[in-house]
């Protein structure tokens, strides 16, 4: 774990850093996102002390890293910057092994290691090892600059706005591969970016700063949803949540108290309900609050003058019809929401969470009403 406890960093009189109290769990993947000048770089150059703090300390693993020697320190930390840093006179091979040899590990791990990072950055071996840095592209630069700062197996990676230089298909593609490395490998990260979708789609957790102070740390989930304070809800802007709609779940936007009925109910009384309370159909459950099925006013009209309980008649036409009652669970997404209304045809859906109890409805016009906002905010921001 890596831990900031009330850092601060002073330039003569200017204060950059203003107690900044952070911690980042191992295993972790955490961005650091704000305006250029906000203290990005310094943060993370603090954490391999490239940069020592005025006052505070810094924690890894629960040692104060200003009692670490430096070598030893960085020798676990991985380090990737925006020009990569990789040796001009130096092959691929070179660059890559150059720690790892320093350190006298074995020669033939050194070179599968070699190999099975490669591998993992979408580079074929043989094709790249003995090639200079000036005959790569800048996206390949930056692909070897990661599977250097990989080599040496670091529990800790830092990466200040790696991607930043590199067209949009190649940032892309680079941001893939490096989740599909840390999945594999699990070491934490630390990456800096003044990009917002490349946070959200990258990070655990966003740390958001503005001018030396956090303003709110979270997941990307949490800030997009619940900005702390108005800088942040500026940064992140509000059409956000809808580049990312796989966010916004069915709990968000159901209502939580829907018009119901128990199975015993006899079905011409469930009727005079819904003539009553104007819907077309009625969210059956049991005594437990389980989801049993929904009764539609036609059904229940047809059925008004035989005796019948709401639960023999959701039997009979569950039988007659082979009726299945289409539901989804509280984190299903809206994606998923409009899905289902186009594959059952129905825009009424209750939620219901894994023990089959009812949490809530949504229907068309909580449907229509969230995709209104959406299209509202795209005309306003044009
Ligand atoms: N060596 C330095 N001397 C004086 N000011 C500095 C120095 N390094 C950084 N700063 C200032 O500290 C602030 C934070 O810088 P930095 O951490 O590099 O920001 P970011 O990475 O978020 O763009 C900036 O205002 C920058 O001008
Ligand atoms: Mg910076």
């Amino acid at each position: 774990m890596i831990e900031f406890e009330e850092v601060s960093k002073y330039y003569k009189k200017k204060k950059v850093l203003k107690d900044v109290s952070l911690n980042i769990q191992n295993g972790e993947f955490v961005c650091l996102l704000g305006l250029s000048g906000c203290g990005k770089t310094t943060i993370l150059k603090m954490i391999n002390k490239l940069i020592t703090p005025s006052s505070g300390k810094i924690l890894i693993d629960g040692k104060d890293i200003s009692k670490i020697n430096d070598i030893e320190l960085r020798r676990k930390i991985g380090y990737v910057i925006q020009q990569t840093g990789l040796f001009p006179h130096m092959t691929v091979k070179e660059n890559i092994e150059l720690i790892p040899k320093l350190q006298k590990k074995d020669k033939e791990k050194i070179k599968n290691k070699t190999y099975e990072l490669l591998d993992m950055i979408g580079l074929k071996a043989e094709d790249y090892l003995n090639l200079y840095p000036s005959q790569m592209s800048g996206g390949q630069q930056q692909r070897i600059g990661i599977a250097r700062a990989f080599a040496n197996d670091p529990d800790i990676i830092l990466m200040d706005e790696p991607f930043s230089a590199l067209d949009p298909i190649t940032r892309t593609n680079l941001q893939d591969e490096l989740l599909e490395i840390q999945d594999k490998l699990k070491n934490t990260i630390v990456f800096v970016t003044h990009d917002i979708s490349e946070a959200i789609k990258l990070a655990d957790r966003i740390c958001i700063i503005n001018e030396g102070s956090i303003q709110q740390y979270d997941t990307p989930e949490e800030i997009l949803k619940h900005p702390a304070n108005d800088f942040v809800h500026n940064f992140i802007g509000k059409k956000r949540i809808w580049e990312s709609p796989e966010l916004i779940r069915a709990e968000d936007i159901m209502m939580d108290n829907p018009v119901t009925c128990y199975d015993n109910l006899q079905c011409f009384k469930a009727g005079a309900i819904m003539a009553d309370k104007k819907i077309d159909s009625i969210i059956v459950i049991n005594k437990k609050r389980e989801f049993l099925g929904l009764l539609d006013a036609r059904r229940a009209l047809k059925e008004r003058n035989k005796n019948l309980t709401v639960g023999q008649v959701l039997k009979r036409h569950k039988e007659k019809y082979h009726l299945k009652f289409t539901y989804v669970s509280p984190e299903e997404s809206i994606l998923d929401v409009l899905e289902k209304t186009d594959e059952n045809d129905t825009y009424t859906i209750p939620v219901v969470d894994e023990n089959n109890k009812l949490m809530g409805l949504i229907t068309k016009s909580i449907l229509f009403t969230t995709l209104k906002q959406k299209y509202d905010e795209s005309e306003d921001d044009e």
